[in-house]
């Protein structure tokens, strides 16, 4: 069977495709740093997966690390996670940003390029349409990244197009997502955020379980049924499965793609934490604020073309994934540290 290179492999996203990836039949060698995620993690997938995960401690910014482990392990296929994600700390600190995430790109590419590896996956977003000139959201939409983070996906999508214009050995799976959300429905591995979480489910996890007080929602005059922001969150367990079918689609046929993967529905603040009380049996109280900068009012997907191309799409609705969310968050209350 084929082997699949993770970087990035500890993470929130990534933990979850290796578990689809295993249970698909694929081997896996995971490459991750920590600089934030828990090395937990391969206990969990070790104990849920009923294997040892092949894992690697490196920084894929690092040539030489990045290059050595290449030399240890036969790779077929490589699913590049690795990055920095929160879009307001990457206007404060640009630059660590476009090192990271862009000097990671290019020494993994590289790397792979050089041992002719040439089937790429990679995790781009939604932010790469910036604000939406309308909805749905298709492949060919106009883009225009709105901060540093997202800048770096677009700059990311271009620079992998380059490359397999430049190289026919070289195909891309560019994977747009849109909101991830909930936790594998064992509530072993999940979403692990350091500090105060910036994004709606994990910062509603942490009131209905007692770490925070209340919610701030940002804004409730947008032009959206009830005033708050509709996002198109999908179950990160049909995102790992998102990931095989792409990793699948490259080993059996030739030809790069960009896709969007989101469920093609929207669902407002308000409706997220109407479902997350009814999961939880918790109340979520919660506090109308000013509209967060950068925001946009509503965003989400047409995912027709991902099922087209790959056989895939998302069938977990909100209900499951605020009740995984919660199974994850009520018994690790303080994440991998618990
Ligand atoms: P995450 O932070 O949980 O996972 C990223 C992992 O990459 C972490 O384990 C981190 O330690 C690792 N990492 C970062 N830089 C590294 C480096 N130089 N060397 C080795 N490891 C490194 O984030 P996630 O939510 O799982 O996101 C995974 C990918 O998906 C990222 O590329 C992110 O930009 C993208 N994405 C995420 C979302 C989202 O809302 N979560 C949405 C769209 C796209
Ligand atoms: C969702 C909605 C907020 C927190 C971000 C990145 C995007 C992608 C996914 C990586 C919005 C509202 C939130 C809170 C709130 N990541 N909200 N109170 O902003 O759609 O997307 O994560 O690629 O690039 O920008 O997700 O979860 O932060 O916000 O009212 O405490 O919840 O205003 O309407 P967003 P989010």
């Amino acid at each position: 069977m084929a082997t699949v290179l993770l970087t990035g492999a500890t993470g929130y996203i990534a933990s979850h495709t290796w578990l689809a990836l295993w249970a698909a039949g694929f081997d896996v060698v995971g490459v991750d740093d920590f600089r934030n995620s828990s090395p937990q993690v391969l206990e969990r997938l070790a104990e849920l997966g009923g294997r040892t995960p092949v894992f690697e401690r490196a920084d894929v910014g690092d040539a030489a690390a990045v290059n050595a482990l290449l030399d240890r392990h036969r790779i077929d296929a490589t699913v590049h996670f690795a990055a920095l994600k929160a879009v307001g700390e990457s206007a404060e600190v640009p630059l660590a940003y476009y090192r990271n995430n862009l000097g990671g790109l290019f020494t993994v590419c590289e790397a792979l390029r050089a041992r002719r590896i040439g089937r790429f996956v990679f995790s781009s977003s939604a932010t790469v349409y910036g604000e939406p000139e309308r909805l749905p959201l298709v492949e060919t939409s106009r883009v225009g990244a709105t901060s540093p983070y997202g800048r770096t996906k677009l700059m990311g999508e271009q620079i992998l197009g380059d490359l397999a214009t430049a190289d026919a050995g070289w195909q891309n799976a560019i994977l747009r997502y849109f909101n991830p959300v909930g936790a594998h429905a064992s509530g072993r591995i999940g979403e692990d955020p350091r500090g105060t979480p910036n994004n709606l489910m994990p910062y509603v996890s942490q009131v209905a379980v007692g770490r925070r007080a209340s919610l701030s929602v940002w804004g409730n005059d947008y032009d959206t049924p009830d005033g708050t922001g509709v996002r198109d969150y999908i179950h990160v367990c049909d995102l790992a499965e998102g990931h095989v079918a792409a990793v699948q689609r490259l080993l059996d046929a030739p030809g790069s793609f960009t896709v969007n993967l989101g469920t093609g529905r929207g669902h407002s603040v308000l409706d997220v934490v109407a479902a997350f009380a009814a999961a939880s049996g918790r109340a979520i109280p919660y506090e109308i604020r000013p509209r967060r900068p950068g925001d946009v009012a509503a965003c989400w997907a047409d995912p027709g073309l991902a099922e087209q191309l790959l056989g895939w799409r998302a069938t977990r609705d909100l209900a499951s994934m605020c009740a995984d969310a919660w199974r994850w968050q009520s018994h690790n209350p303080n994440g991998y540290d618990t």
